[in-house]
């Protein structure tokens, strides 16, 4: 069987300094908590946990120690209650969802509405509404939109992990309904990078593996590209998950990985699926002599 793997997949810049940082951290203070899961990543949050890393979901619930931020972000109130009171903050907020929050505070004070185009529950998006007082109207599906609101002046954003072309469509539609638009396209590059290696590899393989955390939006936003292109693509965490059975009737298969997947994973998925033609022999091995 042959394997392809996409160019850009994996951890991406954003995850990486937030995962370089926080093992600084843990090694050198004592007392060190995440606000929220670092990355959508079971494993590598398993491992941290295992490795001195706290993780709380309330910040009243930490008095002092450091905090960290993670690459999501976090809302300008939970900002300022966390600096008010004896808390180091380690904010690894990545530099291209701060850019965003930055945008939205602005347009906000000068007026306009602002519309989120991503998904309403996603740590990142709640962050970025936090910027503009909760105001802003999030849209993740064009029944969302509700085009009998009309607007004066809008500024569109888009969640960093958004899939463009539903960012393009969404971004359309409410424009319609407004007098002034600024659309800012938001997308991140290591996202719009993964998309396009995601779709490439999805148009040359008879299957597709998309490896990363279920709960993880850019590895989902992959799977979905990826069906798109290819209908046999399987979304799997960590090498257990393959079915090496259904897969071995395939003669190329892709792999590709979501921004919060360690290397170590994907090389452990790349050796197997190499290895199916030799490990359904060795089966067959096995089952043949207990014929016998
Ligand atoms: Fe940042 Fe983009 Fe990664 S926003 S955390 S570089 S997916």
């Amino acid at each position: 069987m042959k394997v392809i793997l996409a160019k850009n997949s994996g951890f991406c810049f954003g995850v990486e300094r937030a995962m370089d940082s926080t093992l600084d951290a843990i090694n050198i203070k004592k007392n060190v908590s995440s606000l929220g899961p670092l990355i959508h990543n079971k494993q590598v949050t398993d491992d941290l946990k295992k490795k001195g890393l706290n993780t709380i979901s309330d910040i009243d619930t930490i008095n002092n120690g450091t905090i960290i931020i993670r690459s999501h972000g976090i809302s300008k109130d939970i900002h300022e209650k966390l600096s008010s009171r004896n808390i180091e903050i380690l904010d690894l907020t990545c530099p291209f969802v701060r850019k965003i929050q930055k945008k939205v505070q602005k347009f906000y004070n000068k007026g306009y509405n602002i519309i989120i185009i991503g998904d309403p529950n996603h740590p990142e998006v709640i962050g970025i509404n936090g910027w503009c007082e909760n105001s802003a109207d999030i849209f993740n599906s064009k029944d969302d939109i509700d085009n009998s609101k009309k607007y004066d002046k809008i500024c569109i954003v888009a969640q960093t992990t958004m899939n463009y072309e539903k960012f393009k469509l969404l971004s359309d539609i409410v424009s319609k309904n407004a007098e002034e638009v600024l659309i800012y396209n938001t997308i991140c590059n290591a996202t719009k990078l993964r998309q396009t290696s995601c779709r490439e590899v999805a148009s040359d393989v008879d299957a597709m593996i998309v490896i990363g955390g279920y709960h993880s939006s850019n590895t989902q936003k992959l799977v979905e590209i990826s069906k798109e292109i290819c209908k046999d693509t399987y979304h799997i965490e960590t090498v257990d998950d393959l079915n090496l059975e259904k897969l071995k009737k395939y003669n190329v298969v892709g792999i590709t990985a979501g921004a919060s997947t360690p290397d170590w994973i994907i090389k452990e998925v790349v050796n197997r699926v190499s290895n199916i033609d030799n490990e359904m022999n060795k089966m067959m091995e096995e089952i043949e002599k207990t014929l016998v």
